[in-house]
């Protein structure tokens, strides 16, 4: 895979019998029926599974699913645990806790080979709070060889089941953390220019350090959704009734200072790429009307949701150049189709250029890609699982639940 990935994996041990106790991130989305309305997450854990069966390894899994407060039943594992099971092809028994004696006897006498999921781990404060005697109270109830850390999705969090569990049972990566770890952060490191990266989505706050690390790195950045509106906003122009981030004057005023210190002055809107014109509505309802005005006429009560044809033309231009793409949130508010044209756009750019490696951070512009792309995102290099690991890694920043797991030999 080229670039070398710096912790012990499933491949590096023997893993044959042996009990394994696999982190996964399986926080899918749930419609108000309760039933899953995206399984990638789900989908892209099949690998590792996989490989642990073909081991004849037990196979205890853990997940959280959303942010319950206490025990909820809304909130169980239970649709993933039948899903997952549909999709190995082989039952997946969910237990009725994470913890406990039951839990112990049950995992005791079930077989090698057998596919175990423990009931969500938020249904503990001590999961969040990063507990270690929670962490050895999971431990004490599977008796695992080894803990597999695969759900990339939550390895930005130090939580018990990500890190505190890491100083109970030796900790590998599973081959979904490896292939997103390897795939994200050779785009970053070393790039095949020009690097186009996109920038939308709602608040500059959360992607600081994205932009800056994007500054250091890209030939091109391409601004659009609520995230242009606050750029335009803090630059003067008038953006009617916009959704925007108050109070990113100085965050955006520094941002401007390290793209001018990186491609001069005369430059810097040619670096950063925020567009120039918009369509517009006066609300965001499902049958309103997509009207186009260049930035300048945003009327008062407009709200901006999209980027304009003229926008439009010059990303994709630039797009049809990159050799290396990273996208990061949407252009518009694609969830409303006559919204979704800047991003839908953008998309067909990138599927067009054989040439770019294109990455796509998770969350909404995963979301977005995924039921854009009729092939299960296939016309993209990587459709990442992760939202806000896959933002921070792109950041450059080291995430606790892979730098809590084995070294690998050689590497420090
Ligand atoms: C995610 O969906 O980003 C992960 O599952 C982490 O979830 P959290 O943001 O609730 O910690």
């Amino acid at each position: 895979m080229g670039r070398k990935f710096p912790k012990q994996t499933i491949r590096d041990v023997d893993l044959r019998g042996k009990t394994i106790l696999l982190r996964s991130d399986y926080n899918v989305p749930l419609t108000k029926r309760g039933q899953i309305s995206d399984d990638l997450r789900i989908r892209a854990s099949l690998p590792t599974l996989r490989y642990l069966l073909e081991q004849n390894c037990k196979v205890i899994v853990m997940s959280h699913l959303g942010r319950p407060k206490g025990r909820d039943p809304k909130l169980s594992l239970k649709v993933v645990a039948d899903h997952l099971s549909k999709l190995l092809g082989r039952p997946v028994r969910l237990l009725g806790d994470c913890v406990g004696e039951s839990v112990r006897q049950t995992v005791r006498r079930a077989p090698l080979g057998s596919v175990i999921m423990l009931e969500n781990l938020r249904f503990y404060d001590e999961e969040e709070a990063d507990d270690l005697v929670f962490a050895k109270s999971i431990q004490r109830a599977v008796r695992a060889d080894y803990f597999v850390q695969d759900g990339f999705a939550v390895a930005h969090r130090a939580h018990a089941s990500t890190h505190a569990i890491s100083l109970c049972v030796p900790g590998l990566a599973g081959l979904l953390l490896e292939k997103e770890y390897i795939t994200i952060t050779k785009a970053m490191s070393s790039p095949k220019h020009p690097l186009v990266a996109i920038i939308g989505g709602a608040k500059v706050s959360d992607k600081i350090s994205l932009i800056k690390r994007l500054i250091k790195k890209a030939d091109r950045i391409l601004i659009g959704g609520a995230m242009s509106n606050t750029f335009l906003h803090c630059r003067g122009v008038n953006i009617g009734k916009s959704v925007f981030e108050p109070g990113m004057e100085k965050v955006v005023s520094e941002i401007y200072d390290l793209a001018a210190a990186k491609v001069g002055p005369e430059n810097v809107d040619k670096f950063l790429v925020l567009p120039v014109d918009v369509a517009v509505a006066k609300e965001i309802s499902k049958d309103c009307h997509r009207r186009e005005v260049s930035v300048d006429h945003i009327k008062g009560d407009d709200m901006a949701l999209d980027i304009g044809s003229q926008t439009i033309e010059t990303f994709t231009k630039i797009l049809a150049d990159a050799k290396t793409v990273i996208w990061n949130g949407p252009l518009g508010y694609a969830e409303i189709d006559n919204f979704a044209i800047g991003s839908a756009r953008a998309a067909l750019a990138i599927a067009q250029n054989n040439e770019a490696t294109s990455i796509v951070g998770g969350g909404d512009t995963a979301d977005f890609i995924l039921k854009w792309d009729g092939h299960d995102g296939a016309s993209f290099t990587h459709v990442s699982t992760g939202g806000g690991a896959s933002m921070a890694l792109m950041a450059g920043k080291k995430l606790p639940g892979i730098e809590s797991l084995l070294d690998s030999y050689g590497m420090r």
